[in-house]
């Protein structure tokens, strides 16, 4: 039994499509927080948003969050605020490794505004000065990751084996890297 991967960042980082293929990878089954509240509610966040408010989605991602951190082998991708509740982190810590995937603002603003309409927190055709605005203001709370990966000008292979690499060197999964065998060749408890 490994630790949950677990993929944190702003919006239209990447990380849904990324977590998927490095679950494939892994072979782990992978799980998408914000499709899972969709599920549970029977409408889509934007739905939740509208009828309920932010604050219901952000009690729904808490319990979503606590729920998923009690289980191991899983790769979980967040949504852009979860980090945003302290709770939130953690719980996804105790039993996971944070992975943030970071994107220039550009890249972003290109990915979010093809799916206009579904993230309620941005306008309809987000402007570079409100992303940079809002990754500025959350900057500090995607600092608790411990991998990161800039996204931006490598393709889909180069961002998951950089992962796969990067988890490999924090003895990713257990008992299967390098770095998981003593240096001097000594002996582990
Ligand atoms: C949000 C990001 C969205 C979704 C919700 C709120 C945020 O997920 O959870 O709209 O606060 O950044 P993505 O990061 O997958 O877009």
């Amino acid at each position: 039994m490994a630790k949950n991967i677990v993929f944190i960042g702003f919006m239209g980082t990447g990380k849904s499509t990324i977590g998927m293929r490095v679950a494939e990878r892994l072979k782990k089954t992978f799980i998408d927080m914000d499709r899972e509240i969709e599920t549970l509610n029977g409408m889509s966040v934007a739905e939740i948003f509208r009828h309920y408010g932010e604050i219901r989605f952000r009690s729904e991602e808490n319990l979503m969050a606590r729920k998923l951190a009690r289980q191991k082998d899983l790769v979980i991708a967040t949504g852009g605020g979860t980090v945003l509740n302290r709770e939130n982190v953690a719980v996804l810590k105790e039993n996971g490794i944070l992975v943030c995937l970071d994107a220039d603002p550009s890249d972003i603003q290109a990915r979010v505004n093809r799916k206009k309409g579904s993230r309620p927190l941005l306008k309809k055709e987000s402007s570079l000065a409100d992303i940079e605005e809002l990754l500025q203001a959350r900057e500090p709370f995607y600092a608790c990751a411990d991998i990161r990966v800039t996204t931006t000008g490598k393709s889909m292979n180069e961002i998951v084996d950089v992962i796969i690499d990067r988890l490999k060197a924090m003895g990713y999964p257990p008992g299967n890297s390098a770095s998981a065998r003593p240096a001097s060749g000594g002996m582990t408890e």
